[in-house]
């Protein structure tokens, strides 16, 4: 979800509505936005796209000086009119936006319900409004600092009432917000592209903390209601690099700035003098790196399969025991964390709910955190012991791409330096890794000139439900990712198999005409996926091989298509071979007509577990 919220002498409605737009993101299935007006209070909501809000208020618009917006993810209840954002008590007096989730809703609204409270919708934040109402007693701030007392869980909240109209309150309880400040105006966001077009300063608010805001001034207090002072920050990003650039998606515009992403994530990282990687942000001792013993990395989505070729990474180039983890499942399985544990959390948000959890758990656990995260200032960022930062620019498209192939970078650079402190390469073993990663951005700008056969053979699956990719060693994980993205945003079944695996089982599933995408780069494995592919078509499958052009004639007796693509060493490939899945993705879900930036039931970033 996104929140966003403003107080000032403007035209409220306009800034609300423009700062949702930049969350629209975050979350989509529905939109709202509460205004002070001379008529009180007035809210306007709806279901569906921001379009749908904005057409309701074509006309009719909310006119004031005070506003708080919202954009749903659905978590407690259907997306429904109702159920949107802000929500509001009996009184209408007062209302709430709410980002995260409120663990004792029931038990407190089945109280407040008992105590004659009437409620309209399903939605865990409806009881903050009525808890906030119940709790007033003229002054907004107390009765915000009593209201929470009774929630537990994570949320970040901005409220409103008609009592104290000169006053707009937020609270951040383990879900991101950020206040902005302006001249005679002030602002309150989940995102800073919410606020990004009308001031450049801004507060963090940390867990536990409040800011009350007038138009003239902006108070930092804890939930206790002591004063903070904190250092403002300005923020310098570029407004248009989160505009689409001439591309008709994000995900493409994205999936195009992957060459100055790899770049950017290896600015400065690598000394040439020496042929070794510098990573001096790193607290990580030689001592600590030393005492290494294993490494868990954890992680949700196409962050957790950037993890699985971190792993490959990591083991081949230091030799150090590596295992993945999905976040949501890793504190629930008591994981064997000891102070030689070095946890590796990736997250291109760096807001994820469950990674930011797991996180806590490995550092409650005595185990150093490292995060590779693509914003700085999340709450990831913050709360690990040290931080990795990906350059990719801020990613758009909920389908991730730029985040995960320079995420595949920051695992490079830090397998190297892991390498280097350790010994378990030589320098010139690492700088020959290097000048092949150096090299990345060039092949993958030549891959992206040359998309039509990806296109035509994306065309084609299109009119698929089903169909396999198949892959051994870091073909496999990369393939993963390929087939990650295919479900996302073409919504073709597709399952990804270690192709050694598939007769185990799974072969039950080949039938004629399916097809079956074999990723085919790791010549070491080359012959044994070329029997597996025999395996497939022996039973009728339609085959395309991703491979080396040096491969392309010999492949073609086994296979019905092949898509070539620049060679790179072994290790490397995936930031390579993912570009093709990426596309071939993308233009599956163009073909079928699907919204390819924003996915049905998905949201960017994910702040519930
Ligand atoms: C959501 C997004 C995925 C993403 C995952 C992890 O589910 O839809 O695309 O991979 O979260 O996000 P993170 O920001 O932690 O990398």
């Amino acid at each position: 979800c996104g929140i966003v919220g403003y107080i000032g002498n403007k035209n409220t409605q306009e800034i609300l509505l423009e700062g949702l737009s930049k969350l629209e993101y975050r979350g989509y299935d529905s939109a709202g936005i509460a205004v002070f007006t001379n008529d009180g209070l007035r809210v306007a909501k709806a279901k569906g796209r921001l379009a749908n809000l904005e057409a309701k208020l074509e006309g009719t618009p909310l006119i004031g000086s005070a506003g708080i917006g919202h954009t749903r993810w659905a978590t407690h209840g259907k997306p429904s009119d109702v159920n949107s954002h802000p929500h509001t008590d009996e009184s209408q007096k007062f209302s709430v936006v709410h980002n995260g989730i409120i663990e004792n809703y029931l038990e407190l609204k089945e109280e407040m319900m008992r105590e004659g409270h009437t409620f309209r919708s399903e939605t865990d934040t409806e009881i903050v409004s009525h808890l906030i109402a119940r709790e007033y007693q003229g002054d907004i701030v107390k009765a915000v600092q009593k209201a929470i007392k009774y929630i537990r869980g994570a949320f970040a909240l901005g409220v409103l009432t008609e009592y104290e109209p000169e006053k707009l309150v937020a609270v951040r309880q383990a879900s991101p917000l950020v206040i902005g400040v302006g001249e005679g105006e002030n602002f309150i966001g989940s995102d800073i592209p919410a606020i990004l077009k009308y001031t450049r300063n801004v507060y963090i608010l940390e867990d536990g903390e409040m800011a009350v805001l007038t138009k003239d001034a902006v108070e930092l207090l804890t939930i206790e209601g002591n004063f903070i002072a904190r250092e403002m920050i300005h923020v310098d990003w570029d407004a248009v690099t989160a505009e689409k650039g001439g591309y008709e998606h994000f995900m493409l515009k994205e999936i195009h700035e992957q060459p100055k992403a790899y770049r950017d994530t290896m600015l400065g990282r690598i000394d040439h003098a020496n042929h070794q990687v510098v990573l001096p942000e790193l607290k990580l001792s030689v001592e600590q790196i030393k005492n290494i013993r294993n490494v868990h990395i954890v992680a949700c989505g196409t962050a957790y399969n950037a993890g699985l070729i971190g792993r490959t990474v990591i083991e081949q180039f230091a030799r150090i025991p590596v295992e993945n983890d999905v976040a949501s499942e890793y504190r629930y399985r008591s994981p064997i964390i000891t102070p030689e544990t070095l946890v590796i959390v990736v997250s291109q948000s760096g807001e994820t709910a469950d990674t930011l959890a797991a996180l806590r758990e490995a550092r409650a656990n005595g185990a150093h955190v490292l995060a590779i995260t693509n914003v700085v200032g999340s709450s990831i960022a913050r709360d690990a012991d040290d931080v990795l930062v990906t350059l990719a620019g801020p990613e758009i498209a909920v389908a991730s791409t730029k985040a995960y192939t320079s995420q595949l970078i920051a695992f490079y650079l830090f397998g190297l330096y892991l390498a280097q402190v350790r010994g378990t390469m030589n320098k010139e073993e690492v700088a020959h890794v290097l000048a092949a990663m150096e090299a990345l951005p060039e092949q993958v700008e030549a891959m992206l000139g040359q998309a039509d056969p990806i296109k035509t053979y994306a065309e084609h699956i299109a009119k698929h439900k089903h169909l396999f990719f198949i892959g051994r060693g870091q073909d496999y994980a990369v393939v993963q990712e390929g087939s990650l993205k295919l479900k996302e945003i073409s919504y073709i079944h597709s399952e990804a198999y270690a192709a050694g695996e598939l007769k185990h089982g799974t072969l039950a599933l080949i039938e004629e005409g399916i097809p079956v995408i074999s990723l085919v780069t790791q010549e070491s494995v080359m012959e044994k996926t070329v029997s597996n592919i025999k395996e497939v078509k022996a039973r009728g499958a339609e085959v395309l091989a991703i491979s080396y052009e040096e491969h392309a004639a010999e492949l073609l007796k086994s296979v019905d298509h092949v898509i070539t693509i620049p060679k790179t060493l072994p290790i490397l490939t995936a930031a390579i071979s993912v570009v093709t899945l990426q596309l071939l993705a993308y233009y599956a879900s163009l073909a079928l007509g699907h919204d390819v930036d924003k996915p049905r039931n998905l949201a960017k970033s994910v702040t519930v577990e």
